[in-house]
C-alpha cells in the first residue's frame, strides 16, 4: 500500500485580535442599553434583564483569552456586534479564497511542491460564503494546481475528514499530491449577543500538503499511520441557516440562524465519544495511549482537552504533550487542531508518534495518526 506522509503546513492569522476585556466591554455595553430600553417591563415584572458577561467566567470556563478575527470594528461596536465584511465582486477572488491562498502557499512552500503539481484541491469548514461554484475550485484556479478540487463541510471536523478522503485519494492512486485548506470566518457564525457563546470562535485558515510518500522530496515527513472517523446525530450543536430559509419563510435574522449549542451537553458527551475513539484506533494499529508523543486535540475548551488527554494517556498530559493554542485563538472550528499541529511538531524526534483528533457538531470526531519520520 501507498505510503501517505504531510510535507507542509500553513497557517493564515487574520489581523485583528480582540482580547476579552473588549468583548465582554461591548456585550456589556449592549446589555446596560437594552435593559435601559425596556426597564418599565422589568419594573413590572414582565421581563427578566439580561445579565453581564464576565472575563473571569470566561477564562475559568474555556481557558479562552483572546481571538483573531477578520473584522473586529464591526464585532466591538453594541450597535452592531458582527463582522463588517464589504461585499466582493464576482470577479474579484473571494474571502475565503484570500484565506486559503495564503495558509496554501506557505503549506506548499514548506513541503517544496509547485502549486501545478497540487492534483486535489479540498476546501474543508464549517461554512461556506456561498452555495457554489465551490471555492476549492476557486482556489485551484488562483493558485493555478491541478487536477480537481472539491468543498466539503463536517463542522469542526471537517479538516480531519479531508485529511482522511485526501489519504484514500493517495492510496487509491487517484490522486498524488493533495492540499487541504481550511478557511473559518467564525465570527460570521457567531451570536455576539448570546452570552453563552459570545466569546467561544475565532478566525483563521489553515492549510496542509499530504503527498504519496514515492513523490515527496521535504526532509520533514509526517507519514500517516491511519485515520478513523466517528459520527453521532445531535442537536446539542445546531445552525439552521440554509437555503431554504427564503421558501420557508423564516425569519434569516433570528438566532437560530447562527450557532447554538447546550455546551455542558456537549462537553459531557462528546468527551466520551473522542476518547474512545482515540483509544479503538490506537488499539487497531495495535499502539497504547504511552507511545503517544503528542496530542494535537481540537481546541474549544481546555477543560475539555485536559480530560481527554488524560483519558487516553492515563496520566495528566504535560502542556508539551498536549498543546494549546485557544488561549490564543479561541474556537476556530476544524483549523483548531491543524493549528496546534502547525506549531507544535518541529521538536518531535524521529519515530515519535501523534494524533490530530478534532470534534464538533453533528456530532462528527476524526483521529489522524501520525508518525515523524
Ligand atoms: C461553553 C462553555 C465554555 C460554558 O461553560 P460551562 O461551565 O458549561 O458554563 P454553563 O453554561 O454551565 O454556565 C455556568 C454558569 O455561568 C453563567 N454564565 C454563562 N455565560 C456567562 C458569561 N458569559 N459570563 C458570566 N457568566 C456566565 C451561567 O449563567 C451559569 O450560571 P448559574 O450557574 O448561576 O446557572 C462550555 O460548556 C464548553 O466549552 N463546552 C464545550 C463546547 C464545545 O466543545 N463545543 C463545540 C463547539 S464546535
Amino acid at each position: 500500500m501507498k505510503q501517505v506522509v504531510i510535507t507542509g503546513t500553513g497557517l493564515f492569522t487574520p489581523p485583528h485580535a480582540v482580547g476579552n476585556a473588549a468583548l465582554v466591554e461591548t456585550f456589556n455595553a449592549w446589555v446596560e442599553s437594552e435593559n435601559a430600553r425596556h426597564a418599565e417591563a422589568i419594573a413590572a415584572g414582565e421581563r427578566e434583564p439580561l445579565q453581564p458577561s464576565s472575563e473571569s467566567f470566561i477564562v475559568k470556563a474555556s481557558g479562552i483569552h483572546s481571538r483573531y478575527v477578520l473584522d473586529a470594528e464591526g464585532i466591538l461596536d453594541p450597535e452592531r456586534m458582527r463582522p463588517r465584511l464589504p461585499v466582493r465582486d464576482d470577479d474579484a477572488l473571494s474571502i475565503q479564497g484570500e484565506m486559503g491562498a495564503a495558509a496554501a502557499n506557505e503549506a506548499l512552500e514548506a513541503a517544496g511542491v509547485a502549486a501545478a503539481d497540487i492534483d486535489l484541491v479540498i476546501v474543508a469548514c464549517s461554512n461556506l460564503e456561498r452555495a457554489y461554484p465551490a471555492v476549492a475550485v476557486e482556489l485551484q484556479a488562483a493558485l493555478g494546481a491541478g487536477g480537481h478540487a472539491y468543498d466539503m463541510n463536517v463542522a469542526c471536523s471537517s479538516a480531519t475528514f479531508a485529511i482522511d478522503a485526501a489519504t484514500n485519494a493517495i492510496r487509491a492512486g487517484s490522486a498524488s499530491r493533495v492540499l487541504v485548506v481550511s478557511p473559518e470566518i467564525c465570527s460570521a457564525h457567531l451570536n455576539f449577543r448570546d452570552r453563552d457563546s459570545h466569546f467561544i470562535f475565532g478566525d483563521a485558515c489553515t492549510a496542509i500538503v499530504l503527498e504519496d510518500d514515492a513523490v515527496a522530496t521535504a526532509e520533514s515527513r509526517f507519514e500517516v499511520l491511519g485515520t478513523r472517523l466517528a459520527t453521532r446525530f445531535s442537536n446539542a450543536i445546531r445552525n439552521n441557516a440554509g437555503f431554504l430559509n427564503r421558501v420557508t419563510d423564516s425569519d434569516p435574522q433570528a438566532a437560530d440562524k447562527l450557532f447554538v449549542q447546550e455546551g455542558r451537553r456537549v462537553f459531557k458527551e462528546v468527551c466520551p465519544l473522542v476518547a474512545a475513539l482515540i483509544d479503538e484506533h490506537l488499539a487497531r494499529l495495535s499502539l497504547r495511549g504511552d507511545d503517544l508523543s503528542r496530542l494535537w486535540l481540537h481546541q474549544a475548551n481546555r477543560h475539555m482537552n485536559d480530560l481527554i488527554a488524560r483519558r487516553v494517556l492515563g496520566r495528566e498530559a504535560s502542556p508539551e504533550e498536549a498543546p494549546i493554542i485557544l488561549d490564543r485563538y479561541a474556537n476556530t472550528s476544524s483549523a483548531g487542531s491543524i493549528i496546534a499541529f502547525h506549531l507544535h511538531r518541529a521538536d518531535l524526534a524521529p519515530g515519535a508518534l501523534g494524533v490530530v483528533c478534532s470534534f464538533g457538531a453533528g456530532y462528527s470526531a476524526g483521529n489522524v495518526v501520525v508518525r515523524r519520520r
